[in-house]
C-alpha cells in the first residue's frame, strides 16, 4: 500500500538501489515508521528508516528537524567510530520532505538492534542511563542556546503550577470540589518543585540539550551485548536542564507501578532501579555537568513528577482535553499516582541523594 509512496520518499533523498522490500514498525505511538530495505547493484540489500512526521503533534517540522540536524552532526564528530543516527538530505539539502499539503517524511540509517518497552531488568535500566548520560555529556560542548524551543515553557514548572490553580480558580467543569486534597498537597509543595525552575531562570544553570523523552525504548541496544548504542526519538530536543531529563527516566523507569495504576499503595520509587539509572547516568555526567547540576538530580526527579501530576490535574479540571483518557477518572488516577510518587521520592530523598554520593 505504501510501495509507490515509499519509492517517491526514497527518490527525493536520492538512496542508491531499488526499493526490494518494507515493514511497519508497530513500535511508536507518535511517529509512523517504516523499515524500508534497498537492493544494491551487488546484490547487497541495506536498510534504511523511513518516518511520517506527526504533525499534529510537532506542529513545526522545519524547527524540529533543523534541531535533529545540528545535534546529530554535533554528535557524529564525538564519535566517529560508534553507532551515529544520520539523517538523509535531498539534493536541495533539506533532512525531510513535505508530500501533499501536510504529511512530513524524514529518512534515516537502520541500526540492527533491539529495544526495550519495560524496564524489569537493572541491566537495561542502568543501560537506559548510559546512553542518555553519554548522549548528555557528548553536547556538552553544544551551544544548546542554538537550539529551537520547539515547545515552549515544557518544563518550566512554575508556570504549569500557576496554570493549574489558575483553571481551578475558574472551575470549568465543576471537579474541583473532588480534588480538593491534591491542590492542597500540590500548594504545599509548590516552593521546592518550582525552586529548579526559578534558578534556570536566574541563570544558575547552563541551558544543556534535554532529550525530553529519556525512556528505554528511545534508546537501541546490540543484539548480542546489550549494550546501548545510540540514543533515538531527538524530536523533543531543545534547551532546559539536564536534572529534568535525569528526574524524567528515573519517574519513568524507577516506579513501581504502571503510570495510571489506581491503587496507590502500589506505587512508589524502587530505589534498586534509581540506583541501577544513576550508576549509568552520572559517571558520564560528572565531568561535563556542573557540581550543582549533579546535587541537583534528586530535585529534578521530584519536580518532574510534580510537575507531571499537575498536568494531569490541570487536564481533568478543564474536562480532559489533552491527555487521550480511557475512562472518566482517567487523569485523576494518573495525578494521584504522580503525587504518591513524588510523596515518597520526597521521603527517599536523603537515600537518593546518598546513592548519588556513593557512584
Ligand atoms: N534508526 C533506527 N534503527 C532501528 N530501529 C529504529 C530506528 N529508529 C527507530 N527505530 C525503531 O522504531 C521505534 C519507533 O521509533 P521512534 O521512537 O523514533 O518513534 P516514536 O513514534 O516517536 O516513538 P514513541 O513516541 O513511542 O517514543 C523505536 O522504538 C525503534 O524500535
Ligand atoms: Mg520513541
Amino acid at each position: 500500500m505504501y510501495t509507490n509512496k515509499l519509492k517517491a520518499v526514497g527518490e527525493m533523498f536520492r538512496l542508491p538501489g531499488t526499493l526490494y522490500s518494507y515493514t511497519s514498525i508497530a513500535n511508536g505511538n507518535i511517529n509512523k515508521t517504516f523499515k524500508v530495505d534497498y537492493m544494491q547493484a551487488d546484490g547487497d540489500i541495506k536498510s534504511y528508516m523511513f518516518q511520517i512526521i506527526n504533525t499534529y503533534v510537532f506542529k513545526n517540522p522545519a524547527q524540529i528537524m533543523e534541531n535533529i540536524d545540528r545535534v546529530t552532526r554535533h554528535i557524529r564528530k564525538k564519535n566517529e567510530d560508534g553507532v551515529c543516527l544520520h539523517f538523509h538530505h535531498t539534493k536541495d539539502g533539506s533532512n525531510y520532505i513535505l508530500m501533499g499539503d501536510s504529511e512530513c517524511w524524514r529518512v534515516m540509517n537502520y541500526v540492527d538492534s533491539v529495544t526495550y518497552n519495560s524496564s524489569d531488568d537493572l541491566n537495561v535500566v542502568r543501560y537506559t542511563g548510559e546512553a542518555f548520560g553519554r548522549f548528555q555529556t557528548q553536547l556538552s560542548d553544544f551551544d544548546a542556546a542554538q537550539l529551537y524551543e520547539t515547545i515552549p515553557d515544557f518544563h518550566n514548572t512554575k508556570k504549569r503550577l500557576v496554570q493549574l490553580f489558575a483553571d481551578a480558580e475558574k472551575d470549568p467543569v465543576g471537579r474541583v470540589d473532588s480534588v480538593r486534597g491534591e491542590l492542597d498537597y500540590i500548594k504545599s509543595v509548590e516552593d521546592i518543585a518550582t525552586r529548579l525552575t526559578d534558578m534556570y531562570a536566574l541563570g544558575a544553570f547552563p541551558p544543556r540539550v534535554t532529550h525530553n523523552d529519556t525512556k528505554s525504548n528511545n534508546v537501541l541496544f546490540d543484539r548480542r551485548t546489550k549494550k546501548p548504542l545510540v540514543v533515538i526519538d531527538l524530536d523533543t530536543v531543545m534547551p532546559g536542564m539536564a536534572m529534568y531529563d535525569f528526574g524524567d527516566a528515573v519517574r519513568f523507569a524507577a516506579n513501581t507501578a504502571e503510570e495510571d495504576e489506581p491503587d496507590t499503595d502500589k506505587v512508589g520509587l524502587d530505589l534498586d532501579k534509581f540506583k541501577a539509572f544513576a550508576e549509568g547516568y552520572i559517571p558520564f555526567v560528572r565531568d561535563s555537568l556542573t557540581p550543582l547540576e549533579v546535587d541537583s538530580m534528586v530535585l529534578g526527579a521530584f519536580s518532574i513528577t510534580v510537575e507531571l501530576a499537575a498536568r494531569f490535574l490541570d487536564d481533568y479540571i478543564t474536562g480532559d482535553k489533552y491527555f487521550k483518557t480511557n475512562y472518566e477518572n482517567h487523569n485523576l488516577v494518573r495525578t494521584r499516582c504522580q503525587l504518591k510518587l513524588a510523596q515518597d521520592m520526597y521521603e527517599k530523598r536523603d537515600k537518593m541523594k546518598d546513592i548519588l554520593k556513593m557512584i
